[in-house]
This record gives structure tokens, sequence and C-alpha cells, in this order.
């Protein structure tokens, strides 16, 4: 468990994105080779001991031999550069840690996410509280390298680890009756300071939802790691969504809850700015924010005069796989 300094992570506490990416093509090298035949082999290169003396987030020893299990081979991961990992850790949207983007980092270091309890419930024949172990040891992890779009303009490349969504929902046995996947984040103002403060215009705690068929694609995934390593508070430790064709929003952390229902979902972005912020939330350069035009995005690092700008892809890149669950609807009505 991360216990850093309280404005900044000290440098030995990070993986240098430098040393990620050339264990990875020098993995990807051996694996050519056939040097690895099991995938399993391939995070665990990723470990304290591959690092020369580095520091990594730790989390809990369950985790980590789950990591070490991980495979890093998916069909379903970009190739484009990786964002730095200390950009991908540091400049975060955490609104329960505040507002500013180096506020999460700053704030959410003492964040207790172990022993973590997950409860599924609603339309499902096996309803149960969760040890988030349980709920992800029965599959295996896997590296998904996606792009993230926010919302607000700027864009990452991340490698997460996680197991597909479809995986836990399946396994809860949903009902005819679900439709929708709700998704709830921890309240707990004593541990969050911007689920006290007063500025906030988010009804905590902090919802989201997607719908069964966005649910079950094989895009959607449960994250618990980044970089080949436990997943930091600041990303949403222990346990958070990624959905990598729309708006980060959708992408909610640290989930406490995840109900199956029959009715769309209320989302905590549409229910305070319901003009800017609808529920389906898919990539969509052609619809723009009230406030500002999402045709292109600022792919991070971004610098004052390289600004790194890039046009948006229409479901952030993902058409091929994701625009038929959107067939015959207006996406400029359903945004
Ligand atoms: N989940 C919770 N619980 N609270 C939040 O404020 N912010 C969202 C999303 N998930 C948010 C959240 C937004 S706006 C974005 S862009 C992504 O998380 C950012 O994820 P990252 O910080 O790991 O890049």
């Amino acid at each position: 468990m991360l216990i850093g300094k309280k404005n900044s992570i000290p440098s030995s506490e990070i993986t240098p994105e430098s040393i990620y990416r050339q264990r990875r093509q020098f993995i990807k090298g051996l694996a050519a080779m056939g040097g690895l035949a099991a995938s399993g082999q391939l995070l665990a290169l990723t470990d304290q001991h591959d690092l020369a003396g580095e520091r990594i987030y730790s989390g809990p020893e369950w985790l980590q031999s789950a990591l070490k299990q991980g495979r890093s081979d998916s069909r379903l991961s970009t190739d484009e550069s990786l964002t730095p990992y200390r950009l991908v850790s540091g400049h975060n949207n955490f609104y329960e840690f505040g507002m500013g983007k180096g506020d999460p980092l700053r704030y959410a270091q003492r964040f207790k996410t172990d022993p973590w309890r997950v409860e599924i419930s609603g339309e499902v024949n096996k309803p149960a509280h969760y040890e988030l172990e349980d709920l992800i040891k029965p599959s295996q992890l896997e590296e998904r390298i996606y792009r993230m779009r926010c919302v607000e303009g700027w864009s990452m490349v991340i490698p997460w680890v996680g197991i597909p969504l479809a995986d836990i929902i399946k396994r809860a046995e949903p009902t005819s009756k679900a439709k929708y996947v709700e998704f709830v984040t921890l309240l707990d103002p004593d541990q969050m300071p911007g689920q006290r403060s007063s500025f906030s215009t988010i009804d905590w705690p902090y919802r989201e939802g997607l719908r069964m068929d966005e649910a079950m694609h094989p895009l959607t995934i449960m994250a618990v790691g980044l970089y080949g390593n436990s997943l930091p508070p600041q990303n949403g430790a222990p346990f958070r969504l990624v959905v990598p064709w729309k708006y980060g929003f959708k992408s909610i952390k640290s989930i406490v809850a995840i109900n199956l229902r029959e009715t769309m979902p209320d989302t905590s972005w549409n229910l305070s700015a319901p003009h800017e912020y609808g529920f389906y939330a898919n990539v969509n350069p052609q619809v723009d924010h009230p406030r500002w035009s999402q045709a292109t995005e600022r792919r991070l690092p971004s610098q004052l005069f390289n600004p790194n700008i890039i046009d948006t892809l229409p479901f952030n890149g993902y058409a091929e796989e994701v625009a038929h669950l959107y067939t015959g609807m207006d996406l400029r009505k359903w945004y």
C-alpha cells in the first residue's frame, strides 16, 4: 500500500514509463521467439524484483499474485504510445478527493482500499456481498491498453489490468428483467473530503449506469490494476469500471455496489447537468458539448507550444466494435 508524502508521490514509488515500455518490448521479443509459452508469465516480469530497486504500488497480496497470473496479449488493445505513468496517476478526475487535477493524488493516498466489499443486487438470481478477492479470482486478469477520452477534451492511452464485467454479471445470473446495470461509488465523507465539500454539485455517492448489452460487451472491463501493478487510489482503487468508447465520466471509480435493474438508472452527471451530460455519453466528434467542441482532443502529454491536438474519432476509435449497439438511435438525441 502506498504511504506517500502529502503533496507528491516519491519518485521511488513510480514505475518509470520507459522501464515499463522496455520491459514490454523485451517481453514481446521473447514471446515472438517462442520464449514464453504461457501468457501468465508476462505480468510477472513487472513485479518488484524486475524493477531493480524501484518501489511500486503493492496492493493486497491476493492481487499481487493475481497480477502475476495475468495475460497481456489482448487483441482489443491499441498499440498507440502509452501516456506516461506520472500523468495517468497524477492528472485525475476523482471529485470525492477534490476538483483539481492534482487533488486525487494529493488526498487519496491514505484511502483504505482493502478489505473491500461489493454488493451485487437487483435482477439477479444470486444477489450477494462479495469480498473483492472472491469477485476477481475466478477470472484471469487481462491487460487492456485503451484510449481514454475525457469529456473535457483531453485524452490518454492507459494500460489497465482487469476482468470483463460480463464475467461478473454472468456469475450473478441476471433475470430476464435485467435491462440496465447501475454502479455506485463508496460513500465515506470521513475519507473523501470532496463528499464533505459544500461546493460540490454532485449528489453523493457518485453513480453511473450502462445498458445491459454495453455492460456485457467484451471491451467493458472492471479494472484493478494499471501499468502491470495494483490500481492506485487516485485512479479508483480498488475496483473501477472502464468503458473505452464512452467519455471518461462513465468509468466510475471505487465501486461498492452493482445493481441490475429493469429501468434506466440515474447517473451523477446527468442529474447535475442534464443538458450537458447524457446517459449514453458515447464519444462523438459530431455532437458538441454545449460549451465547447468535441471534434478534437488534447492527447497527453501536451505542452503549451506542442499541444498534441488530434481528431476525436466516433466512439473513441472503437466504432467497429460497438457502433452496432446503437443502430437506429439518434445519437444527437441520445448524447
Ligand atoms: N468516478 C468517481 N467516483 N468520481 C469521479 O469524480 N470522475 C470521472 C471518472 N470516474 C469520477 C469517476 C471522470 S470525469 C473521468 S475523466 C475519469 O474518472 C478519470 O479517470 P482517471 O482519473 O483514472 O484518468
